[in-house]
């Protein structure tokens, strides 16, 4: 039997669920997640059916401060320096602590885990009145586009699954995934902070994972974040037929035109990103065509997120 909440649900009900081995989802400064108790593989799992995504896709824990995760991961110190910059859109890959009370698919069966402390003030009361990490990846169903308003949950699993409102997400993309392995810092996917406030913050240049490497972060399959139109990028202009999804200057016109930033700038641009593939997707554009973006500062995670949109799929 399949339950259809009264979304949002309340704060109360949110913990309680989340204490018993449900799911629920709920706000973050990047994106929504779809929460379960880390430490239970009944929820884990339940989180893995939700979103149908593949069991080799490890989950990020989402921790309320330092102290909660290490209890789960090992932090060098080069991690330890880069963890000051909690909370926030960072998320930490490190080796698993052999002891955390985190269970096997949370991590895919990796003897790593990856770890937030994410900056939400509702995230952050969300866990520690649940008093356990929570496993979140973002609330949307496997591969398709992130969700960054309660309305774009609801719709996405048709209220099928419990969504704490906690307006809209103020990054719009997720967090930035860095793996740390001793000193060594190498970013396995681009984000909401960007790799030149990371390298300004270690004093040194960080290295950026091949696409296809081995350890690699999801949005390293290269179609993910999928629309139901597909895109073209770095248009100048909509063709016939097309809808139009502007930065700056470079803009379009009528109700099948969208602006990331009529001001050319990144931060609004990616707060819009998803929202506004999200709104040209449900007035029903077939092809959406993609200014350019500027591909430094926050432009980095922005085109990383348009390419996987754009890539084939299966
Ligand atoms: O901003 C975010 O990161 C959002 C919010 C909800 O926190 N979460 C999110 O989760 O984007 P998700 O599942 O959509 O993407 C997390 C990615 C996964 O695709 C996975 O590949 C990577 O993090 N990841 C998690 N644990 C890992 C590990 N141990 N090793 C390598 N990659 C890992
Ligand atoms: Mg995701």
């Amino acid at each position: 039997m399949t339950m259809k909440f009264q979304n949002p649900v309340s704060f109360a009900s949110a913990v309680n669920l989340l204490k018993s081995g449900e799911v629920c989802a709920f706000p973050t400064e990047t994106v929504y997640g779809l929460g379960a108790n880390a430490g239970d593989a009944q929820a884990v799992l339940k989180i893995f059916q939700t979103k149908e995504r593949p069991r080799f896709n490890p989950l990020i824990v989402h921790c309320a401060d330092m102290g909660m995760a290490e209890e789960i991961a090992i932090f060098s110190s080069t991690a330890r320096h880069l963890a000051t910059l909690w909370p926030g859109a960072l998320t930490l890959v490190l080796p698993k602590r052999s002891n955390a009370k985190i269970c096997g698919l949370v991590s895919a069966g990796l003897d790593t885990v990856g770890v937030r402390v994410p900056a939400h003030p509702l995230a952050q009361k969300l866990i520690r009145a649940v008093g356990l990490p929570l496993a979140a990846p973002s609330a949307n169903p496997s591969g398709r586009l992130s969700p960054t308003s309660v309305g774009q949950v609801r719709r996405a699993f048709a209220d099928k699954v419990a969504v704490l409102e906690g307006g809209e997400c103020s990054a719009g993309v997720e967090s930035t995934i860095l793996g740390v392995e001793g000193q060594r810092v190498v970013q396995l996917r681009s984000g909401a902070l960007t790799r030149e406030e990371i390298e300004m913050h270690l004093g040194r240049e960080i290295a950026i994972a091949r696409s296809g490497a081995p350890v690699s972060a999801p949005g390293m399959m290269a179609s993910h974040y999928a629309p139901n139109a597909k895109i073209r990028l770095n248009a100048t202009g909509a063709k016939a037929g097309e809808a139009f999804l502007g930065f700056g200057d470079v803009s379009g016109s009528g109700p099948m035109a969208k602006n990331l930033s009529p001001a050319g700038d990144l931060a609004e641009a990616a707060r819009n990103l998803f929202a506004h593939l999200h709104e040209l997707d449900a007035m029903g554009a077939n092809l959406i065509a993609v200014a350019p973006i500027p591909k430094t500062g926050l432009g980095e995670a922005i085109n990383d997120r348009l390419l996987r949109a754009a890539a084939p799929r299966k």
